[in-house]
């Protein structure tokens, strides 16, 4: 069975449904598994220091999380156009697996949610990719031979899957945002699959 990290931040929890509907996707792939993981927020108190284990939900990610599996689906909610600080944080602690090049090669994918439909889904999804890029990852996206991304009202982007939450983070997601969600999971279990056959 090869595992894939689903791993995410969510402060609202629609990046957190995102994460499931990744994961179902990753699931339909006969002999891939999804592994769900979240990150602790970071606060601007340094003495603030979380649970080591959160309240509800995933558990928070370990670096050996990103070693143990063969791929990864990264996922964060729109911040000014840039992904969340809890990631960022998260992925800066893997300088050491930068240097030895532990996740060279193995694929990866993204995913995003913002309040508003033009808030700045390609932006967070393309700088998401550039620290994946510096590891050495291969980069998954969503094609239009999806048709769902040729039919949404809301998210999803070629870049990766994309929900717009709204203002107050009330909208659920649209069939299409949820399809393409697991679309992208499947895309990346299939890639892991293909890439571990070699
Ligand atoms: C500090 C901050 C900055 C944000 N910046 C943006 C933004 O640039 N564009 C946008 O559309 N939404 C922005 N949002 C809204 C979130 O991206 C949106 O509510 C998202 O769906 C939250 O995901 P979550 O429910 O998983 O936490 C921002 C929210 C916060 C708290």
């Amino acid at each position: 069975m090869k595992e894939i990290l689903v791993l995410y931040y969510s402060r609202y929890g629609a990046v957190a449904q995102m994460a499931r509907h990744v994961a179902r996707g990753i699931e339909q792939v006969a002999g891939a598994a999804a592994r769900i993981r979240t990150v602790p927020p970071v606060s601007a108190v340094c003495e603030a220091v979380e649970n080591a284990v959160p309240d509800a939900g995933a558990p928070y990610a370990e670096i050996d999380d990103l070693v143990e599996c063969c791929g990864l689906a990264l996922g964060s909610p729109t911040r000014f156009g840039n992904m969340a600080a809890p990631l960022k944080d998260f992925l800066a602690a893997t300088a050491g697996l930068w240097r030895r090049g532990a996740l060279a090669g193995k694929p990866a994918a993204v995913f995003t949610s913002t309040g508003s439909m033009h808030g700045g889904q390609e932006t967070t999804l393309l700088s998401m990719m550039l620290p994946l890029l510096h590891h050495g990852m291969l980069i998954v996206g969503l094609p239009y031979t999806e048709p769902e991304l040729a039919t949404t009202a809301s998210g999803g982007t070629p870049y990766g899957a994309s929900h717009v939450a709204g203002a107050t983070s009330d909208h659920a997601l649209t069939g299409d945002e949820k399809t393409l969600c697991a679309a992208l999971g499947r895309r990346l279990a299939e890639t892991c699959l293909r890439l571990a056959a070699k």
